[in-house]
């Protein structure tokens, strides 16, 4: 018995032995595998190592051979599963004939290429056939036809074109067929119809196009069905109605049409389901809120109308709703706030009206909310504060009204808060500054009032705002978002200032440093007895303080344009090769401007300063660049950009844009230079200027005086628009009181209050404004003039004519530039008026400006100036 069971085995093993090693019938399947080891790229790589006959016993194919299982006898490999083995190589040197019984064949997730080639249809027994994740290109071959027991085949993520064989419809056990993410085109074969096993159906991201067929459920099994981002046009398969077993539908990015309230029916097993993007039309019906396993439901950018059935809120286990961009009417149902799980929800881009439903404060998981572009109208509901989970809240678009409730102040993980385009009015509440985590943040394009909160300083994550189109007053707050933002942020508003200063003007300031620093053209004495004066406190204080000390801590460089400090501060030096003389362009009280040339081939104009070398003034300076790096937001189209500031021990010095054409007081200077500012241009230099100092004056606030307007201080761009530089330096120098400022200007243009010590206010600039209007078009400073002026009347008036007063350089002016003129020189005598409160405000001086003039009634040499003189405009 004993040796009867030997032989037995014995003979087994024979058997066994000799049929894979000498080739009888079944012997070719481990030189079919050998074979195709070799013609791999990598034959010797580790994954096949295995796979060797010469070494060990004849059993390893069966035993040891990686991913080879054969049959109980040992006969047959029936699977072969070789996923992910980095195996890189084709198909063709696998000789398919050798495995008769192969039941499966996983090859996925390698790196095989060339065609499938079409001697895979003599693998009779193959019910599993996983190629996917490959390079495999070419067609899929129609002998896979001729695989008639196949359960499942993977053939996504290839670059596999052309058609969809037809024979793919005669695999009629086909379970689970999936092509995504090749390159297929042509419609779908009408046999697909005949699959009746079908479960899962995946051919998503393809160029398949036509028509979709009739019947796709036809064996009622369908559980996954996904053609999305494909071409396909007309109606979705008549038998999805009831198609009663499906859990995941992905239909989104083709041209599908058809009436969705038809055409679905209720699937108790639906998770998902995607139409997004196609031409569907219709109404939601309510019976889609029967699903009630349903988690997704998206349907957006399509033509859907009607409203939003309350029934929905029937499918509780909604997380994301999506029924964006359709033409969905009616109010939002209060129902929907029963959707406790609802996770986003996406009503943007509609026609809704109504009002936002209170109830919305019961999805305590909602993150996502966009009811954007609709018409609502009402409050925005303060129970949105309880949606604690909420990240990205978008209510632009509407027609909300009232103020923002300050409960939205405590969505702590808010980072996108869209209101803009609405009618909400009031101040902003200062809870708003409590969202810590908040990116984005617009509200413009509504009727908010008063002054941005203070609050507003702390928001750190914020780095998008947009406060325009509002009727917002005060200053700006100190955050990088808003010292970031561009100037159209802001515009529209009732006199946002784009400096932070103003709400600190309580601190003190070493007057000594400041005014060192930047003291625009300041009488060289008074300056000196100033410094000196202060200095004298300064330093005497600064024996009993502690004070930081080391060279290091005097490196601070405001960032420029988002330049790193320290590198802006080497470029600057390396440009100006240590402030060569040789590139210096100008001179002033407070310092030297050179002109820098970067590698990168932008030019700066650096104001160098005076040396500072009192060791307390650290601090100072520190708090001091804080209202430069604010002055640095200022952009107005008249007004110098200030792009920075730089404190070293070494240097000081502040950089502002570089303006070609030089200051004012240079061109008109220059016999050839005044020619080239003909009528027109000086206009529209006054007309500049008049608009800068109306910003100052009127959109700040507090005002900005500038206290030292003359026509040195006035640059010209390459296309002579007027600019004015030294913008909010003066209110650096003193943010306390006006008291030093009494000495300040230029003289010449400096307002006659001022010489009795009266404080200054925006009414001097009026005048020194009045001074530069005549020096314009007079091409030099009117000093006789104004020394007349002061003379009554009558003196002068009846001795000169416009003509004589105008810049006899250049041709007279001729209409309708020179009714301009002669307007300018009356607006400028009314702005040169003892009385500061008898002169117009700039603001009314930009506005007469801007008004289209009478025409001349006589020619500029009748115009006696005692007619402008008493003709007051204002
Ligand atoms: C042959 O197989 C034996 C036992 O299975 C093993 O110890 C030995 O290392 C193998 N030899 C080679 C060369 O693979
Ligand atoms: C192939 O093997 C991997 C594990 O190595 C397994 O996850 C996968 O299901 C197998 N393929 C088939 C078709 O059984
Ligand atoms: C694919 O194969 C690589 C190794 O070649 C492996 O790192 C990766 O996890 C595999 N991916 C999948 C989805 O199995
Ligand atoms: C289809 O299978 C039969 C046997 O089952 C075989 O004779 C024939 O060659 C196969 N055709 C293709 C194209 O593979
Ligand atoms: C996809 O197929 C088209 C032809 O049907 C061909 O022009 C295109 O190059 C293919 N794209 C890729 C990525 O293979
Ligand atoms: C579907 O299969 C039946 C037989 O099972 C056959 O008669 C019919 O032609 C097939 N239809 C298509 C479209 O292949
Ligand atoms: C769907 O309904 C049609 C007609 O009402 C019926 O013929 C078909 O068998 C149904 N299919 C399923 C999967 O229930
Ligand atoms: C869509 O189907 C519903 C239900 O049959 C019908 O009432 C409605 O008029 C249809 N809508 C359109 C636009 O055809
Ligand atoms: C569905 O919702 C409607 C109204 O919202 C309600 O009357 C009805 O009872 C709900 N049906 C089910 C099955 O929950
Ligand atoms: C809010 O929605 C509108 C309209 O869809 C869109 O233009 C805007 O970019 C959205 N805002 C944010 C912050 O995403």
């Amino acid at each position: 018995m004993e040796f009867e069971l030997k032989v037995l085995l014995f003979i087994i093993v024979v058997a066994v032995f000799t049929s894979f090693a000498d080739g009888d019938e079944n012997g070719g399947q481990i030189e079919a595998l050998l074979k195709w080891k070799n013609s791999l790229e990598n034959p010797s790589s580790a994954s096949l190592f295995s796979w060797d006959i010469s070494s060990n016993s004849s059993f390893s194919p069966c035993e040891k051979w990686v991913g080879i299982i054969c049959d109980d006898g040992f006969v047959n490999i029936i699977h072969i599963n070789l996923t992910s083995m980095g195996l890189k190589g084709m198909l063709q040197g696998l000789d398919f004939v050798s495995f008769p019984e192969l039941v499966t064949l996983d090859l996925s997730n390698n790196s095989l290429y060339g065609v499938i080639p079409k001697s895979i249809g003599m693998l009779a027994n193959l019910k599993i056939l996983y190629v996917n994740a490959n390079h495999f290109s070419g067609s899929i071959p129609s002998a896979i036809g001729n695989l008639t027991k196949l359960k499942g085949l993977h053939l996504s993520l290839n670059h596999l074109s052309g058609n969809i064989p037809k024979e793919i419809g005669l695999i009629a056990s086909l379970v689970d067929l999936k092509l995504p993410m090749n390159n297929l085109s042509g419609s779908l074969p009408a046999e697909i119809t005949n699959l009746t096993s079908m479960k899962i159906l995946l051919m998503g991201n393809n160029r398949l196009s036509g028509y979709l067929p009739d019947s796709i459920c036809s064996g009622g099994l369908l559980e996954r069905l996904s053609v999305h981002t494909n071409r396909f046009i007309g109606p979705v398969p008549k038998d999805l109605k009831n198609c009663s077993r499906l859990v995941r539908v992905r239909f989104e990015e083709n041209e599908l049409t058809g009436n969705i309230s038809e055409d679905f029916g209720v699937y108790p097993m639906l998770n998902y389901i995607d139409l997004s993007y196609n031409k569907f039309f219709g109404e939601i019906s309510p019976n889609w809120g029967s699903n009630q396993n349903l988690k997704s439901f998206k349907v957006s950018h399509n033509n859907i109308a009607g409203s939003i059935p309350s029934e929905l809120a029937n499918a509780t286990k909604l997380e994301i709703l999506d029924l964006s961009y359709n033409q969905l009417v009616g109010k939002i149902q209060n129902e929907l706030g029963g959707l406790k799980l609802l996770f986003n929800l996406e009503l943007n881009d509609n026609q809704l009206s109504g009002n936002v439903p209170t109830e919305f404060r019961f999805l305590s998981e909602l993150a996502h909310l966009n009811l954007a572009v609709n018409r609502l109208s009402g409050l925005v509901p303060e129970e949105f504060g309880q949606c604690s989970k909420l990240l990205y809240l978008n209510l632009s678009n509407n027609k909300l009204t009232a103020m923002v409730p300050s409960q939205i102040g405590r969505l702590h993980s808010l980072q996108d808060l869209d209101l803009s385009h609405n009618l909400l009015t009031g101040e902003l509440p200062s809870e708003l500054g409590y969202l810590s985590s908040l990116e984005t943040l617009n509200l413009s394009h509504n009727q908010f009032s008063g002054y941005i909160p203070n609050t507003f300083d702390t928001m750190s994550s914020l780095t998008a705002v947009d406060v325009s189109y509002n009727m917002l007053a005060g200053p700006l707050p100190n955050s990088k978002a808003f010292r970031n933002a561009p100037a159209k942020a802001f515009e529209h508003n009732k006199g946002l200032c784009c400096n932070a200063m103003m709400k600190k003007s309580k601190r003190k300031y070493s007057k000594m440093v400041l005014v060192s620093i930047i003291a625009p053209i300041l009488s060289t004495l008074i300056l000196l007895s100033i410094i000196l004066g202060t200095f004298f406190t300064r330093s005497s204080r600064a024996r009993y303080m502690v004070e930081p000390e080391g060279a290091g801590e005097r490196e601070n460089c405001v960032t420029i344009w988002g330049f790193d400090g320290k590198l802006m501060y080497e470029s600057l030096i390396q440009a100006t090769e240590d402030f060569n003389p040789k590139y210096c362009i100008g001179r002033g009280g407070s310092g030297s401007v050179y002109k820098a040339m970067l590698p990168t081939g932008q030019v700066f104009a650096v104001k160098k300063l005076h040396e500072i070398d009192d060791d307390d003034d650290v601090a100072n300076l520190k708090s001091f660049s804080n209202e430069i790096d604010a002055l640095t937001e200022v952009k107005h189209r008249n007004i110098v950009k200030l792009c920075g500031f730089c404190s070293h021990a070494k240097y000081s010095f502040l950089v502002y844009e570089y303006l070609e054409g030089g200051s004012l007081a240079k061109m008109l200077a220059s016999e050839e230079k005044a020619k080239q500012l003909d009528w027109n241009k000086r206009i529209q230099v006054v007309k500049g200027v008049a608009n800068a100092l109306t910003y100052m004056h009127h959109e700040c606030f507090p005002p900005v005086i500038h206290r030292d307007i003359s026509s040195s201080n006035i640059l010209l761009d390459s296309e002579y628009e007027a600019r004015v530089s030294d913008f909010g330096t003066a209110r650096i120098l003193n943010p306390d009181s006006s008291k030093l400022i009494s000495f300040a200007g230029t003289f010449g243009y400096s307002a006659p209050e001022l010489a009795y010590g009266t404080e200054a206010n925006e009414k001097c600039d009026v005048y020194s404004y009045g001074v530069l209007a005549l020096e314009v078009i007079m091409g030099k400073h009117p000093e006789d003039l104004l020394l007349s002026l002061s003379l009554p009347e009558s003196i002068i008036g009846h001795r000169f004519t416009v003509k004589d007063l105008l810049d006899h350089r250049l041709p007279p002016p001729e209409d309708p530039v020179g009714e301009e003129v002669v307007f300018t020189i009356k607006l400028a005598f009314s702005c040169l008026q003892t009385k500061p409160q008898s002169r117009p405000t700039m603001q009314q001086v930009s506005q007469k400006l801007l008004t289209r003039k009478p025409t001349l009634s006589d020619p500029l040499e009748m115009i006696k100036l005692e007619k402008l003189l008493v003709d007051q405009i204002l």
